[in-house]
Protein backbone atom coordinates (compact mmCIF):
# COMPACT_ATOMS: atom_id res chain seq x y z
CA UNK A 1 0.00 0.00 0.00
CA UNK A 2 1.20 3.91 -1.13
CA UNK A 3 1.12 5.69 2.29
CA UNK A 4 0.35 9.40 1.69
CA UNK A 5 -1.73 10.52 4.49
CA UNK A 6 -0.80 10.03 7.67
CA UNK A 7 -2.44 10.60 11.05
CA UNK A 8 0.28 11.28 14.40
CA UNK A 9 -2.07 10.73 17.47
CA UNK A 10 0.49 12.62 20.64
CA UNK A 11 2.00 16.39 19.47
CA UNK A 12 4.51 16.06 22.15
CA UNK A 13 8.46 15.27 22.38
CA UNK A 14 7.99 12.54 19.28
CA UNK A 15 5.08 13.12 17.60
CA UNK A 16 5.37 16.72 16.06
CA UNK A 17 8.42 15.67 15.06
CA UNK A 18 7.66 12.38 12.93
CA UNK A 19 4.66 14.78 11.85
CA UNK A 20 7.34 17.59 10.32
CA UNK A 21 9.28 14.65 8.88
CA UNK A 22 6.26 13.27 7.23
CA UNK A 23 5.18 16.83 5.85
CA UNK A 24 8.75 17.35 4.71
CA UNK A 25 8.43 13.89 2.52
CA UNK A 26 5.03 16.06 1.11
CA UNK A 27 2.48 14.45 2.65
CA UNK A 28 -0.65 15.41 4.34
CA UNK A 29 -0.60 15.01 8.64
CA UNK A 30 -3.30 15.34 10.95
CA UNK A 31 -1.74 15.79 14.66
CA UNK A 32 -4.03 15.27 17.31
CA UNK A 33 -3.40 15.72 20.98
CA UNK A 34 -5.71 15.81 23.94
CA UNK A 35 -4.18 19.11 25.05
CA UNK A 36 -4.96 22.21 23.04
CA UNK A 37 -1.46 24.30 24.80
CA UNK A 38 1.35 21.31 23.40
CA UNK A 39 -1.21 21.29 19.78
CA UNK A 40 -0.41 24.65 19.51
CA UNK A 41 2.95 24.57 21.09
CA UNK A 42 4.16 21.80 18.12
CA UNK A 43 3.21 23.97 15.27
CA UNK A 44 5.78 26.59 16.72
CA UNK A 45 8.41 24.17 17.28
CA UNK A 46 7.79 22.49 13.50
CA UNK A 47 8.16 26.24 12.55
CA UNK A 48 11.43 26.65 14.50
CA UNK A 49 12.67 22.98 13.32
CA UNK A 50 12.31 23.86 9.90
CA UNK A 51 13.35 27.37 10.07
CA UNK A 52 17.05 25.98 12.07
CA UNK A 53 17.52 23.32 9.40
CA UNK A 54 17.99 26.27 6.82
CA UNK A 55 21.02 27.18 8.77
CA UNK A 56 22.15 23.38 7.53
CA UNK A 57 20.93 23.81 3.73
CA UNK A 58 18.51 21.02 4.71
CA UNK A 59 15.08 22.98 4.12
CA UNK A 60 14.41 25.40 1.45
CA UNK A 61 13.35 28.76 3.00
CA UNK A 62 10.30 29.29 0.78
CA UNK A 63 9.35 25.55 1.23
CA UNK A 64 8.55 26.22 5.22
CA UNK A 65 4.36 27.47 4.22
CA UNK A 66 4.04 24.52 2.12
CA UNK A 67 5.20 22.22 4.72
CA UNK A 68 3.27 23.75 7.46
CA UNK A 69 0.03 23.84 5.36
CA UNK A 70 1.07 19.72 5.04
CA UNK A 71 -0.02 19.56 9.36
CA UNK A 72 -3.29 19.75 10.04
CA UNK A 73 -3.58 19.97 14.37
CA UNK A 74 -6.78 18.58 15.79
CA UNK A 75 -7.26 18.62 19.72
CA UNK A 76 -8.62 15.23 20.87
CA UNK A 77 -8.26 12.88 17.86
CA UNK A 78 -11.65 11.75 17.91
CA UNK A 79 -12.18 12.55 14.36
CA UNK A 80 -10.73 9.61 12.32
CA UNK A 81 -10.61 10.62 8.46
CA UNK A 82 -11.50 7.57 5.83
CA UNK A 83 -9.14 8.30 3.65
CA UNK A 84 -5.63 8.69 6.35
CA UNK A 85 -3.39 5.23 5.30
CA UNK A 86 -0.85 5.78 8.01
CA UNK A 87 -1.53 6.16 12.01
CA UNK A 88 1.15 6.42 14.41
CA UNK A 89 0.77 6.84 17.88
CA UNK A 90 3.25 8.86 20.04
CA UNK A 91 1.15 9.09 23.59
CA UNK A 92 2.94 8.21 26.43
CA UNK A 93 4.53 5.21 27.45
CA UNK A 94 2.00 3.25 28.92
CA UNK A 95 0.57 0.36 27.26
CA UNK A 96 -2.75 0.61 28.58
CA UNK A 97 -3.46 4.08 27.21
CA UNK A 98 -1.56 2.90 23.75
CA UNK A 99 -4.08 -0.01 23.39
CA UNK A 100 -6.56 2.31 24.06
CA UNK A 101 -5.39 4.97 21.20
CA UNK A 102 -5.45 2.13 18.98
CA UNK A 103 -8.35 0.20 19.66
CA UNK A 104 -10.18 3.45 19.34
CA UNK A 105 -8.63 4.24 15.91
CA UNK A 106 -9.10 0.45 14.66
CA UNK A 107 -12.94 0.82 15.26
CA UNK A 108 -13.22 3.12 12.60
CA UNK A 109 -10.12 3.50 10.52
CA UNK A 110 -10.28 1.79 7.05
CA UNK A 111 -9.69 -1.96 7.09
CA UNK A 112 -6.65 -1.73 5.19
CA UNK A 113 -5.15 2.00 6.90
CA UNK A 114 -1.87 0.73 8.45
CA UNK A 115 -1.09 1.36 12.81
CA UNK A 116 2.02 1.64 14.33
CA UNK A 117 3.60 2.43 17.73
CA UNK A 118 6.54 4.15 18.12
CA UNK A 119 6.75 2.98 21.61
CA UNK A 120 10.56 3.34 23.18
CA UNK A 121 10.95 -0.44 24.91
CA UNK A 122 7.48 -2.26 25.25
CA UNK A 123 7.08 -5.24 22.94
CA UNK A 124 4.76 -4.72 19.73
CA UNK A 125 3.19 -7.76 20.46
CA UNK A 126 1.89 -6.47 24.36
CA UNK A 127 0.53 -3.18 22.74
CA UNK A 128 -1.04 -5.14 20.26
CA UNK A 129 -2.54 -7.52 21.95
CA UNK A 130 -5.93 -6.00 21.85
CA UNK A 131 -6.16 -5.17 18.45
CA UNK A 132 -8.82 -6.84 16.16
CA UNK A 133 -6.48 -6.60 12.66
CA UNK A 134 -3.16 -7.39 14.50
CA UNK A 135 -1.47 -7.89 10.98
CA UNK A 136 -2.40 -4.54 10.08
CA UNK A 137 -0.04 -3.06 13.33
CA UNK A 138 3.92 -2.63 13.25
CA UNK A 139 6.37 -0.93 16.08
CA UNK A 140 8.34 2.08 14.30
CA UNK A 141 10.56 3.29 16.73
CA UNK A 142 12.23 6.81 16.06
CA UNK A 143 14.78 8.25 17.18
CA UNK A 144 14.54 11.76 19.04
CA UNK A 145 14.54 14.13 17.22
CA UNK A 146 12.85 12.06 14.23
CA UNK A 147 14.00 15.09 11.68
CA UNK A 148 17.62 15.27 12.46
CA UNK A 149 18.80 11.01 13.23
CA UNK A 150 18.80 8.85 9.99
CA UNK A 151 17.58 5.63 12.14
CA UNK A 152 14.22 4.19 12.54
CA UNK A 153 13.41 1.02 13.87
CA UNK A 154 10.91 -1.27 12.72
CA UNK A 155 9.74 -4.08 14.72
CA UNK A 156 6.89 -6.82 13.03
CA UNK A 157 4.81 -8.14 15.80
CA UNK A 158 4.17 -11.89 15.76
CA UNK A 159 1.31 -11.38 13.60
CA UNK A 160 2.09 -8.24 11.27
CA UNK A 161 1.95 -8.32 7.73
CA UNK A 162 4.42 -9.03 5.40
CA UNK A 163 2.82 -6.27 2.92
CA UNK A 164 2.43 -3.88 5.98
CA UNK A 165 5.86 -4.04 7.17
CA UNK A 166 7.48 -3.72 3.53
CA UNK A 167 4.99 -0.83 2.50
CA UNK A 168 6.65 0.74 5.70
CA UNK A 169 9.98 0.28 4.86
CA UNK A 170 9.25 1.63 1.50
CA UNK A 171 7.23 4.72 3.08
CA UNK A 172 10.39 5.68 5.29
CA UNK A 173 12.87 4.46 2.73
CA UNK A 174 11.65 6.14 0.06
CA UNK A 175 9.27 8.90 1.13
CA UNK A 176 10.73 9.68 4.55
CA UNK A 177 14.64 9.33 3.40
CA UNK A 178 15.66 7.65 6.16
CA UNK A 179 17.51 4.52 7.16
CA UNK A 180 15.63 1.48 8.26
CA UNK A 181 17.19 -1.59 10.49
CA UNK A 182 14.10 -4.20 10.82
CA UNK A 183 14.54 -6.15 14.11
CA UNK A 184 12.44 -8.99 16.37
CA UNK A 185 9.82 -8.04 18.89
CA UNK A 186 12.18 -8.26 21.46
CA UNK A 187 11.66 -5.64 24.50
CA UNK A 188 13.29 -2.64 24.13
CA UNK A 189 14.31 -3.93 20.48
CA UNK A 190 18.16 -2.90 19.00
CA UNK A 191 19.02 0.71 20.35
CA UNK A 192 17.30 0.99 23.75
CA UNK A 193 18.61 -2.18 24.56
CA UNK A 194 21.68 -1.70 24.05
CA UNK A 195 21.36 1.92 25.28
CA UNK A 196 20.15 0.67 28.91
CA UNK A 197 23.18 -1.76 28.94
CA UNK A 198 25.64 1.05 28.50
CA UNK A 199 23.70 3.71 31.02
CA UNK A 200 23.02 1.18 33.82
CA UNK A 201 26.25 -0.09 33.98
CA UNK A 202 27.91 3.70 33.64
CA UNK A 203 25.05 4.61 36.34
CA UNK A 204 26.39 1.55 38.45
CA UNK A 205 30.21 2.55 37.78
CA UNK A 206 29.10 5.57 39.49
CA UNK A 207 27.62 3.86 42.34
CA UNK A 208 30.72 1.84 43.08
CA UNK A 209 32.72 5.05 42.81
CA UNK A 210 34.45 4.14 40.13
CA UNK A 211 34.91 7.49 38.19
CA UNK A 212 32.64 10.32 38.01
CA UNK A 213 30.13 11.62 35.83
CA UNK A 214 32.29 13.77 33.30
CA UNK A 215 35.24 11.23 32.94
CA UNK A 216 32.02 8.55 32.17
CA UNK A 217 31.40 11.03 29.62
CA UNK A 218 34.82 11.69 28.35
CA UNK A 219 35.71 8.50 27.62
CA UNK A 220 32.78 8.07 25.44
CA UNK A 221 33.52 11.32 23.31
CA UNK A 222 37.25 10.87 23.28
CA UNK A 223 37.30 7.03 22.14
CA UNK A 224 34.20 4.80 22.77
CA UNK A 225 32.35 6.71 20.20
CA UNK A 226 35.02 7.09 17.74
CA UNK A 227 35.21 2.87 18.04
CA UNK A 228 31.40 2.00 17.72
CA UNK A 229 30.99 4.68 15.16
CA UNK A 230 33.42 3.24 12.65
CA UNK A 231 32.80 -0.70 13.43
CA UNK A 232 29.38 -1.19 15.47
CA UNK A 233 30.02 -4.05 18.18
CA UNK A 234 31.11 -6.59 16.05
CA UNK A 235 33.34 -5.07 13.90
CA UNK A 236 35.24 -3.79 16.72
CA UNK A 237 35.60 -7.81 18.77
CA UNK A 238 36.97 -8.73 15.08
CA UNK A 239 39.65 -6.48 15.69
CA UNK A 240 40.10 -6.61 19.38
CA UNK A 241 39.98 -11.02 19.12
CA UNK A 242 37.25 -12.81 19.74
CA UNK A 243 39.55 -15.02 22.14
CA UNK A 244 40.72 -11.58 23.84
CA UNK A 245 37.13 -10.15 24.62
CA UNK A 246 35.92 -13.61 25.63
CA UNK A 247 38.34 -13.74 28.19
CA UNK A 248 38.06 -10.50 29.40
CA UNK A 249 33.87 -10.99 29.58
CA UNK A 250 34.51 -14.41 31.61
CA UNK A 251 36.82 -12.16 33.67
CA UNK A 252 34.06 -9.57 34.54
CA UNK A 253 31.67 -12.21 34.92
CA UNK A 254 33.30 -14.02 37.43
CA UNK A 255 34.71 -11.29 39.08
CA UNK A 256 31.94 -9.00 39.53
CA UNK A 257 29.50 -11.97 39.69
CA UNK A 258 26.92 -10.82 37.33
CA UNK A 259 26.02 -13.55 34.74
CA UNK A 260 24.95 -10.53 32.26
CA UNK A 261 29.21 -10.33 31.15
CA UNK A 262 29.18 -14.30 30.68
CA UNK A 263 29.87 -14.36 27.12
CA UNK A 264 27.12 -16.36 24.75
CA UNK A 265 27.75 -19.71 23.40
CA UNK A 266 28.19 -18.87 20.28
CA UNK A 267 31.28 -16.71 20.53
CA UNK A 268 33.04 -19.39 22.22
CA UNK A 269 32.23 -21.61 19.83
CA UNK A 270 34.10 -19.26 17.31
CA UNK A 271 36.54 -19.14 19.56
CA UNK A 272 37.22 -22.76 19.81
CA UNK A 273 37.08 -23.10 15.99
CA UNK A 274 39.73 -20.72 15.64
CA UNK A 275 37.73 -17.75 14.21
CA UNK A 276 39.52 -15.25 15.81
CA UNK A 277 38.85 -12.10 14.02
CA UNK A 278 41.11 -10.05 11.64
CA UNK A 279 44.17 -11.67 12.82
CA UNK A 280 42.36 -15.30 11.81
CA UNK A 281 41.12 -14.04 8.78
CA UNK A 282 37.66 -14.41 9.99
CA UNK A 283 35.74 -13.69 12.98
CA UNK A 284 32.10 -12.80 13.34
CA UNK A 285 33.12 -11.56 9.61
CA UNK A 286 34.87 -13.15 6.83
CA UNK A 287 38.12 -11.11 5.63
CA UNK A 288 37.76 -13.31 2.43
CA UNK A 289 41.83 -13.33 1.85
CA UNK A 290 42.62 -10.30 3.39
CA UNK A 291 45.72 -9.86 5.27
CA UNK A 292 45.87 -8.73 9.22
CA UNK A 293 48.06 -6.16 7.95
CA UNK A 294 45.71 -4.39 5.40
CA UNK A 295 43.32 -4.63 7.95
CA UNK A 296 45.18 -3.28 10.64
CA UNK A 297 46.16 -0.08 8.38
CA UNK A 298 42.78 0.23 7.13
CA UNK A 299 41.62 0.52 10.87
CA UNK A 300 43.82 3.18 11.55
CA UNK A 301 42.77 4.90 8.50
CA UNK A 302 38.99 4.92 9.53
CA UNK A 303 40.02 5.62 12.96
CA UNK A 304 42.00 8.87 12.39
CA UNK A 305 39.45 10.22 9.79
CA UNK A 306 36.89 10.09 12.03
CA UNK A 307 39.22 11.53 14.86
CA UNK A 308 40.32 14.16 12.44
CA UNK A 309 36.46 15.42 11.03
CA UNK A 310 35.99 16.01 14.67
CA UNK A 311 38.85 18.32 15.55
CA UNK A 312 37.33 20.36 12.63
N1 LIG B 1 11.19 11.31 24.07
C1 LIG B 1 12.03 10.47 23.44
O1 LIG B 1 13.25 10.70 23.40
C2 LIG B 1 11.48 9.25 22.75
C3 LIG B 1 12.26 8.63 21.75
C4 LIG B 1 11.71 7.55 21.04
C5 LIG B 1 10.44 7.08 21.36
N2 LIG B 1 9.73 7.68 22.37
C6 LIG B 1 8.39 7.16 22.66
O2 LIG B 1 7.45 8.00 22.01
C7 LIG B 1 6.23 8.03 22.75
C8 LIG B 1 5.88 9.49 23.08
O3 LIG B 1 6.94 10.01 23.86
P1 LIG B 1 7.15 11.60 24.02
O4 LIG B 1 8.49 11.77 24.64
O5 LIG B 1 6.83 12.27 22.75
O6 LIG B 1 6.02 11.93 25.11
P2 LIG B 1 5.38 13.35 25.46
O7 LIG B 1 4.89 13.23 26.85
O8 LIG B 1 6.30 14.46 25.10
O9 LIG B 1 4.13 13.43 24.44
C9 LIG B 1 3.03 12.62 24.57
C10 LIG B 1 1.82 13.41 24.12
O10 LIG B 1 0.70 12.54 24.05
C11 LIG B 1 -0.45 13.30 24.43
N3 LIG B 1 -1.53 12.38 24.78
C12 LIG B 1 -1.72 11.70 25.94
N4 LIG B 1 -2.83 10.94 25.84
C13 LIG B 1 -3.34 11.14 24.59
C14 LIG B 1 -4.47 10.64 23.89
N5 LIG B 1 -5.30 9.78 24.47
N6 LIG B 1 -4.69 11.06 22.62
C15 LIG B 1 -3.86 11.95 22.03
N7 LIG B 1 -2.77 12.46 22.67
C16 LIG B 1 -2.51 12.06 23.92
C17 LIG B 1 0.05 14.18 25.57
O11 LIG B 1 -0.80 15.29 25.77
C18 LIG B 1 1.45 14.55 25.08
O12 LIG B 1 1.46 15.76 24.36
C19 LIG B 1 6.47 7.18 23.99
O13 LIG B 1 6.01 5.88 23.74
C20 LIG B 1 7.99 7.17 24.12
O14 LIG B 1 8.48 6.04 24.80
C21 LIG B 1 10.21 8.76 23.05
Amino acid sequence: MKIQKTHVIGAGAMGHGIAQVFAQSGCDVILSDVNREILEDAKSHVETNLNFLVQYGLVDRSSIPTILERIQTVVGGEDISSDVDFFIEAVPEDVDLKQKVLGSIESVCRKDAILATTTSVIQVSDIGATLERPKQFVGVHWMNPPYVLPLVEIIPGPKTSDAVTSSVRTFLEDRCQKKTVTCGDAPGFLVNRMAAAVLVEAAKMIEEGVASFEDIDRVWKEHMGYIFLQFGPFGNIDHIGLDVITMAANYLAFVLEDDRFRPPSWLQEKVNAGDLGVKSGRGVYDYGGRSPEEMRIERIRKLLEIIQQRSH
